[in-house]
Formats: structure tokens, C-alpha cells, sequence
């Protein structure tokens, strides 16, 4: 018999602090797909959510009601093991850390997002590369990643679909950052992926939508705590974002530079994140005896282009120009660009991110509203980050934009040098450590023997 509940009383027990039950949870969340909750029941129950908070219980009560909202794929192998990262300025290390840990021998299932805010998405960036196939379907899907062991592909209406209700409500009621709200979000999406383990890559910093370390932690620990609920081996690594990852900042230079990575010219905290972040797939999978020894095997995958020839693989299999790897003028570029220099000598000491994150956006790199076009031949190059001698006239970093946005890109480095990259004449600290957390849990059902002799 099923049970009777009333969308009133189950915003109002939250409201009062009250414990929501798995049944009432699992009720109010089926009743929205079914079109019987309203949005305005929805989104009182998101605020009450917001203010009270949910307990671990409760986290696991609504991810798995937003788990089987819809399709929930499964592989019984050990070795698919997905990485997400909760969004930040230039992170494109998807594009190096699944290569390498699909050449170390993990399957790599990724159901990516597009830009959110100020931060770019890895779907709108793998599609600066000509004929790149993202929209296929979940069994285009599963096929590519049991036959190539690695597929990229962008949301799908069918997974589950609770999640798109939710965030589009939670985006208008002010109600993203909550640390159960977030964690049932982007675990009900990861779980439905079949993988059986999951790198978390959680930035914290002023690009980071989790902008204050303490806050950082906890999102790790509550998405830890409800993979682990699920029996998914789980590793969260925290990672600075208080300067963009990298140099580029934009869809197609973003690209060039994972390239460039894979090819073992990359900047040095690109390649130390992809290299942590693939070395914790590797060990997760159990194909590493350590997290140390993860990292050991990602580095050999990458240094000797085994990772490289993952990507270009990666790219043919989804209908891209593979060529792009060996000539980059197939990728979109601006023919203009634009120097920001440096009006005085000293150190930079502090850049505001989301700033310069939002730079690119409104240059047409990211959207503004859902409907916009992505553009992706803008962004920018970073010349200098934290902690680096500057003088003055020196090249801070150079526009990619096109001529007829010059009066833009003039606005633009104005607001750069005012405020947006802090140039001190004190020498400034070093720049802050880049992996600042790292947890590892095993599902105790999951917990791999390794092989001493591997
Ligand atoms: N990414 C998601 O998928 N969901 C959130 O709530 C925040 C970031």
C-alpha cells in the first residue's frame, strides 16, 4: 500500500528543524517528476533544506531519490573510475587525466557539464575540436566505453532528470550553495555513471564556487561519506582556485594547452593537479598499490606519450579532427589579440578569479544566458601568475579576441590592472600550496587485493 504524505507537512517539518524519512523524501521528489509537487513546493522545500541543513542520512536519502529519477547504468568491472571536479577558471585537467588513466589501464565513463558562471565547462570545451560528437546516446555510450575504455559525453535527459528540475529552481532561488544540496546534485549524476570509484577534485579559493577552505572540507566530507553509502570507492582532492589552473583561460586555447600537457610542455601546476587527480583514478581502481604509486604510474603514462595517443584515440572514436593534435591553426582561433601590461614593477600577489573567469564569459567564451552561442576562439593566456617578478610595461597576459571587441578588451585590462591581478612592490609569498587536502576511502565490499609483484 502506499503511503500518503502531504507536500505541507514535509515542508513544514523541515522548516521546524524536523528529520525528513527516506519515504517522505523518496515520495516529495518522484511527486516533482510526476508534475505533482509544484516548483513553488519545490523551492520552499530547497530553502528549508538551505537553512536547516540535511544530515548524512538525509543527503542519502535525497541523492538516491534523485539517483533513480532515472536511467542508473551499472558495470560490475572494478576499473571504471569517473573524476569530477566542482568548477573552476581554466580547468581543463579532464582532457589530460583520462588519457593517462585510460592508458594505466582504467575505464574512464565521463558525463561532463557545460559553463556554469564564471567557470567553463569540459563539454563546451572538447567541442572547439571540429566534428567532436558529445550528444550521443547512453548506449552510443556504454559501447564506446566497454570497446575504447574511455568516453566523453554531455548531460542526458536521462540521468537523472530530478537533478535539472532541481538546479534550474535552486539557480533562481538562491539556494546553490548548500553543502547536501550540492553533494545529492553531483552525486546523483556520478552514481548513475556505473563507475565504481569516483575522484572528486573540490576547489576552494575566490574562483571556486566553495570559496573558503573549511567550507571546501566539508562538501569533501559529505560527498565522501554518500559514496561511500552507495559502496563507490571515493578519493576527494582539494585544489587551490584562487588563479586559473594553468595559462589559458577559453575553449579552444584551453585545448591547445591539455595538448601541450599530453605532450609534456605543460604548466607545472596543470601537470601536478592532472597527475594527482589521474594517479588517485589508478589507485582507486586498484591498479596501484598507493596513491603514490599512482601518481608514479600516471607520470610514466604521460612522459612517454602513451596518454597523447589515448587523447588523439579519444577524439577519432567521437568523430573529431585528430589533426588538431599536430596543427593547432584547425582549431578556432581569434587573428587579434591584445596585451594587458603592467603599469608599475613589483610582485603580483593575489588575482580575483571569478573576475577574470567572468572576462572570458562576457568575451563570449561562456554564456550569459542558456541561449548564447559559446565562441570558442576568445579567452585569454595568462603571462604571469602568483608570485612572479613583474616590471613595469611587461605583458600580464594577452586578450584573444577579435577586432571588432577591441573597445571590450580595452575595458577589459583596465579593470585588470585596477583590480582584478594585485601587483605589490614587496615580495609576495610564495604561491599558495596547490593540492591543500587529499582523502581516500575504500567501500569495504570494494577493497581490492593488489599484486606485490605489480
Ligand atoms: N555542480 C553540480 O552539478 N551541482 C551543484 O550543485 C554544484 C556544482
Amino acid at each position: 500500500m502506499t503511503q500518503m504524505f502531504s507536500a505541507y507537512n514535509i515542508i513544514q517539518k523541515k522548516r521546524d528543524k524536523g528529520k525528513l524519512s527516506k519515504e517522505e523524501v523518496s515520495w516529495f521528489i518522484s511527486g516533482l517528476i510526476k508534475g505533482d509537487i509544484a516548483d513553488y513546493q519545490m523551492s520552499a522545500l530547497l530553502m528549508a533544506i538551505y537553512l536547516n541543513g540535511f544530515d548524512k542520512d538525509e543527503t542519502v536519502y535525497l541523492t538516491d531519490a534523485m539517483l533513480y529519477s532515472g536511467k542508473v547504468l551499472n558495470f560490475p568491472e572494478q576499473i571504471f573510475i569517473d573524476k569530477h571536479s566542482t568548477g573552476g577558471v581554466g580547468d581543463k585537467a579532464s582532457f589530460i587525466l583520462a588519457p593517462i588513466a585510460a592508458a594505466c589501464g582504467v575505464k574512464v565513463p565521463m558525463i561532463a557539464g557545460r559553463g556554469l558562471g564564471h567557470t567553463g565547462g569540459t563539454i563546451d570545451k572538447i567541442e572547439a575540436i571540429s566534428g567532436f560528437k558529445t550528444d550521443i546516446s547512453l548506449d552510443q555510450f556504454v559501447t564506446l566505453l566497454k570497446d575504447r575504455g574511455m568516453v566523453l559525453m554531455g548531460q542526458t535527459g536521462e540521468i537523472a532528470p530530478a537533478d535539472k528540475k532541481i538546479y534550474a529552481l535552486r539557480d533562481v532561488t538562491a539556494t546553490i550553495e548548500s553543502i547536501p544540496l550540492i553533494t545529492a546534485s553531483i552525486m546523483s549524476k556520478k552514481l548513475a555513471e556505473g563507475a565504481k570509484g569516483i575522484v572528486m577534485d573540490i576547489k576552494t579559493g575566490n574562483g571556486a564556487f566553495m570559496a573558503k577552505l573549511n567550507d571546501a572540507k566539508k562538501l569533501a566530507d559529505s560527498i565522501r561519506q554518500t559514496g561511500l553509502r552507495f559502496n563507490k570507492n571515493m578519493m576527494t582532492i582539494i585544489t587551490d582556485m584562487s588563479e586559473p589552473l594553468g595559462c589559458a583561460v577559453g575553449n579552444s586555447l584551453e585545448i591547445i594547452e591539455s595538448i601541450e600537457t599530453l605532450k609534456n610542455n605543460g604548466p607545472a601546476d596543470l601537470t601536478e593537479v592532472s597527475l594527482s587527480l589521474a594517479g588517485g583514478m589508478v589507485y582507486l581502481a586498484g591498479l596501484a598499490k598507493s596513491h603514490k604509486d599512482g601518481i608514479a604510474k600516471a607520470t610514466l603514462a604521460l612522459e612517454s606519450g602513451a596518454a597523447l595517443e589515448k587523447f588523439r584515440e579519444l577524439i577519432g572514436n567521437q568523430g573529431g579532427d585528430k589533426r588538431i593534435i599536430d596543427d593547432y591553426s584547425l582549431l578556432p582561433q581569434t587573428k587579434f589579440q591584445f596585451e594587458v601590461n603592467s603599469t608599475k614593477n613589483g610582485f603580483v600577489t593575489s588575482m580575483d578569479c571569478k573576475a577574470l573567469g567572468m572576462h572570458s564569459v562576457l568575451l563570449g567564451g561562456g554564456r550569459q544566458k542558456t541561449s548564447d552561442k559559446i565562441d570558442f576562439a576568445v579567452g585569454f593566456i595568462m603571462n604571469k601568475k602568483i608570485g612572479d617578478k613583474v616590471k613595469k610595461g611587461e605583458c600580464l597576459l594577452t586578450i584573444h579576441c577579435h577586432e571588432s571587441q577591441l573597445a571590450m578588451a580595452k575595458d577589459i585590462a583596465q579593470a585588470i590592472i585596477k583590480k582584478d591581478i594585485v601587483i605589490k612592490s614587496t615580495k609576495a609569498r610564495s604561491r599558495k600550496k596547490l593540492i591543500l587536502d587529499i582523502q581516500t576511502k575504500f567501500a569495504p565490499k570494494l577493497k581490492t587485493k593488489i599484486n606485490k609483484s605489480r
